[in-house]
């Protein structure tokens, strides 16, 4: 699932806006960390700058004229009076490929979801669906997609299988398919224990998987999965991310957001990161984790003034990221245990006693702070 994607980013032939607009007209760009803020080793400004590029010339070189693109964005805008919720988005995404949106709370990826699929009208740009202009065939594109939006639209009072019905009598599924189709969602999303008992007496999880069931039966081109997996359990989250690839694999188009980094690693093929309504990076998991290097050594001391002497023990020899006044230091290790080891032992000679250490795969966070030299608005960290 995770090659290259051939023909997704950034959108079709001429129509597709040149990589380095990203970032708002006459804005600075967002790859930079601003200055004074979070510490960077002397020359890693140059080296994320010269990353980000990297992912840049990839998307370039995946850029190809699609014919089979289902969903389609180009250069969306929505505001809620001052909130600029979604600025210059465009994407396309093929059938069979799934393109995951990805950023912290009020990233605007939800705004994104609503505009694709009619729920909000779009303020600039144009967006389609499987060829039907959104803003102009409203009716059309409804007919096409499935949507498990974050809040659930199935009805409570009635039994999953109820609703399942309720759906497909809207959605217009031919009487004699109907059965066949509801029993065998049941059956493929293991929903037989709960399917019979009123929605409001189901578990959380459960109310998440009907939802995502229900949004698949009218057999959708385009599938929009807003935080599909958000309140499920570790079982019930590898389902569903087994039946979003099987379904994917059947060729259906899904545009999925998250906030976590593993979900989109698992089963996206494109990642646009979002954060406060504008793209600040966009390539595959894989490049996106590599800016990041293979692992981060996370690294907690007892004081800022640790923290300076840490930072200043190992920043000839590692990319890292560590914020100003904190008392923590996030570095790339490439090399695993050994380089771990060795970059501990320098921190120690330089006679920081460390309280707490871990080696970890990076995270979506890890991503925002390289990109944007801040943390994700939610993360509660703020750089001095
Ligand atoms: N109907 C609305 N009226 C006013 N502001 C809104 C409305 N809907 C969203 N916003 C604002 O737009 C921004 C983007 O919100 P959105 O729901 O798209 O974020 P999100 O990325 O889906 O966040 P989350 O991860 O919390 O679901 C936020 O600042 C939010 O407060
Ligand atoms: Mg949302």
């Amino acid at each position: 699932m995770h090659s290259v994607l051939q023909g997704l980013w950034p959108g079709r032939g001429s129509r597709v806006r040149p990589p380095t607009s990203i970032g708002a007209q006459g804005a600075p760009r967002r790859d930079l960390p601003p200055s004074g803020g979070t510490y960077l080793k002397a020359n890693e400004a140059s080296q994320v700058s010269d990353r980000y590029m990297d992912i840049v010339s990839t998307n370039i070189d995946t850029m190809s004229t699609s014919n089979s693109t289902v969903i389609e964005a180009q250069g969306l805008y929505k505001s809620f009076e001052e909130i600029k919720a979604v600025q210059d988005l465009s994407f396309a995404i093929p059938a069979g490929k799934v393109l995951g949106l990805l950023g912290p709370n009020g990233a605007g990826k939800t705004t994104a979801v609503k505009m694709l699929t009619t729920l909000l009208p779009i303020d600039q740009g144009s967006a389609s669906i499987a060829g039907f202009d959104v803003a102009e065939r409203p009716e059309a594109v409804r007919r096409v997609i499935g949507l498990a939006g974050q809040s659930a639209a199935v009805d409570e009072k009635l039994t999953p299988r109820e609703n399942l019905e309720l759906f497909s009598w809207l959605y217009k599924i031919p009487r004699k398919e109907r059965r066949a189709r509801i029993e065998g969602l049941i059956d493929r999303f293991d929903m037989t224990e709960f399917a019979d008992r009123p929605v409001a007496k189901c578990s959380g999880g459960q109310r998440r998987r009907l939802d995502v069931v229900a949004a698949l039966v009218a057999q959708p081109q385009a599938l929009f999965l807003d935080e599909p997996t958000t309140g499920l359990d570790p079982r019930s989250r590898s389902e569903l991310w087994d039946a979003v690839q099987a379904l994917a694999a059947e060729g259906t188009a899904i545009l999925l957001t998250s906030q976590y980094l593993e979900e989109a690693d698992r089963l996206s093929d494109h990642v646009i990161v979002l954060d406060k309504g504008r793209e600040v990076a966009a390539g595959s998991p894989e490049a996106l984790k590599k800016r990041m290097g293979q692992d981060v050594l996370e690294i907690h001391v007892s004081s800022e003034d640790d923290r300076s002497t840490a930072v200043g023990a190992v920043t000839e020899s590692a990319v890292m990221t560590s914020v100003a006044g904190s008392q923590q230091l996030d570095i790339n290790v490439e090399g695993g245990a050994a380089q771990s080891l060795q970059l501990l032992r320098r921190i120690d000679d330089a006679g920081v006693s460390i309280v707490d250490f871990q080696l970890r795969r990076p995270t979506l966070d890890d991503v925002f702070l390289a990109l944007t030299g801040a943390p994700t608005s939610d993360s509660g960290v703020t750089p001095s």
